[in-house]
């Protein structure tokens, strides 16, 4: 078998057999498949696609690249959530230590940034010393101390899925459901989970633009997981405008402990809220939404949670006083503030925009070598549906140091991300409700 001859065979849309799949995956991992003819490849299944099964060699192919945690010694319950990414979201950091105050084991494997959209291992990693790369032994013992732990691919887990995630960030092959599948369901089957709960985003800052193609999304993440023995569950949401009000790794930790001492944002916490609410019932910890929705209210107010997101900072070798001192973060030192032009509504705020402006301040990555700003990025003001005056700061804009021409350009799309309405637009609820999707 030649990889070359399977790029030609994907090229001319034929369907793979297992066997080039494991070959090519195997090729990647032992150094006799290059990256560039991985990246080809990854090319041609964008034009191409992947068919159903197709899609689940290729998940069971980056299982299969190393090892899958078993919790069974721990308890028989272990929850882990992926999203399929977007702008602002920081679901995780908070998910994570809101379900493990509340007595949820959580397994959480985490990326990196990809594409325009953020990843919670970057985001973590703006607290300084902050560890994600975690040996699988140290994962378990956290989870088994302290109910919760957050860790990258490691050479044990899916490493294929993070040679290929980091390729398809640079080489704009992320946008195909197959592949986002087969990099969200293989993690998830890998870190040991036996709840899983994904959160599939559609909109302007997603992978997936329209709700059609998320349900499409997540009935396949569905149908693989259960080809692998996994159940999986799918809450399908909107991504038009960025999550929350802070976007960029050092903001995004920032927000999460704000949320945590009981300062949130509506939409964040509605998310935050759906996919806690169904880990709660498939843990059997509660009974239906209304006890969990008691339950993650109280977490928050006690502080429990936040005293759980202390205790997971700590254990991977992060100083847990930034949630009491934000000085500890390097927030962008310099500041531009956006305006608004007119009185009236914000009628769309464009998450893509905005991501795009965030990651000419240093937010993300262009190259997969490339160092990223932990304290760029930015704080929106305002929201969709918001009034405004003329006048009215909008937004505000971090970063550390750039080249002037950048920012110019961060400006400009930022400026670009809001659109005005003389009448107040009509809301859009941030949680798609199909019921056969929940089922
Ligand atoms: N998150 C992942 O882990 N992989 C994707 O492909 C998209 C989002």
């Amino acid at each position: 078998m030649r990889a070359v001859d399977i790029i030609q065979k994907k090229k001319e849309g034929k369907a793979h057999t297992k066997e080039e799949i494991d070959f090519l995956i195997k090729g990647l991992m032992d150094g006799t498949v290059e990256d560039y003819q991985m990246s080809s490849w990854l090319m041609a299944v964008c034009f191409q696609g992947l068919n159903e099964d197709e899609t689940a060699y290729m998940t069971e192919a980056f299982i299969n690249s190393g090892e899958i945690l078993d919790f069974s010694d721990i308890s028989d319950t272990v929850a882990d959530k992926h999203s399929t990414g977007g702008v602002g979201d920081k679901v995780t950091i908070i998910l994570i230590p809101l379900l493990a105050a509340l007595g949820v084991k959580c397994a959480k494997l985490s990326g990196r940034g990809l594409g325009y959209t953020g990843g919670t291992v970057d985001k973590l990693e703006s607290i300084p010393n902050f560890k994600c790369q975690l040996e699988d032994k140290d994962f378990k013992a956290q989870i088994k101390n302290i109910g919760a732990a957050i860790s990258a691919q490691t050479p044990n887990l899916t490493p294929a899925d993070g040679k290929i995630y980091a390729l398809r960030d640079v080489t704009a092959t992320v946008d195909n459901k197959s592949l986002i599948c087969a990099s969200v369901v293989s993690k998830k089957i890998a870190s040991g989970a036996n709840i899983i709960v994904l959160d599939v985003k559609y909109g302007s800052g997603a992978f997936i633009k329209t709700k059609e193609e998320a349900r499409e999304l997540a009935d396949l993440m569905i149908r693989t997981g259960a080809k692998l023995n996994r159940k999986i569950e799918a809450v399908i949401s909107s991504m038009e405008q960025p999550l929350g009000t802070h976007i960029g790794n050092s903001l995004e930790v920032i927000e999460s402990v704000e949320f945590l001492k009981g300062n949130y944002n509506k939409d964040l916490y509605e998310i935050v809220f759906e996919i806690a609410g169904h880990t709660l019932i498939l843990a059997k910890i509660a009974k239906d939404f209304n006890e969990a929705k008691a339950m993650i209210d109280e977490a928050i107010k006690s502080g429990s949670a936040l005293q759980k997101l202390k205790e997971i900072i700590k254990a991977q070798g992060g100083n847990p006083d930034c949630t009491d001192n934000y000085n500890l973060f390097n927030v962008g030192k310099n500041k531009f503030e956006l305006k608004a032009e007119k009185e009236g509504y914000i009628a769309k705020l464009d998450a893509l925009n905005i991501a795009k402006a965030c990651k000419l301040l240093g937010a993300g990555r262009d190259k997969k070598t490339d160092s990223i700003d932990f304290g760029a990025g930015c704080i929106l003001h305002k929201k969709t549906g918001e009034k405004i005056k003329k006048g009215d700061t909008l937004l505000t804009l971090y970063w550390n140091d750039i080249l002037p021409q950048k920012i110019e350009e961060a400006k400009g799309y930022a400026a670009l991300a809001f659109e005005y309405s003389p009448v107040q637009p009509e809301a859009e609820p941030i949680i798609y409700r199909e019921k056969e999707i929940l089922k």
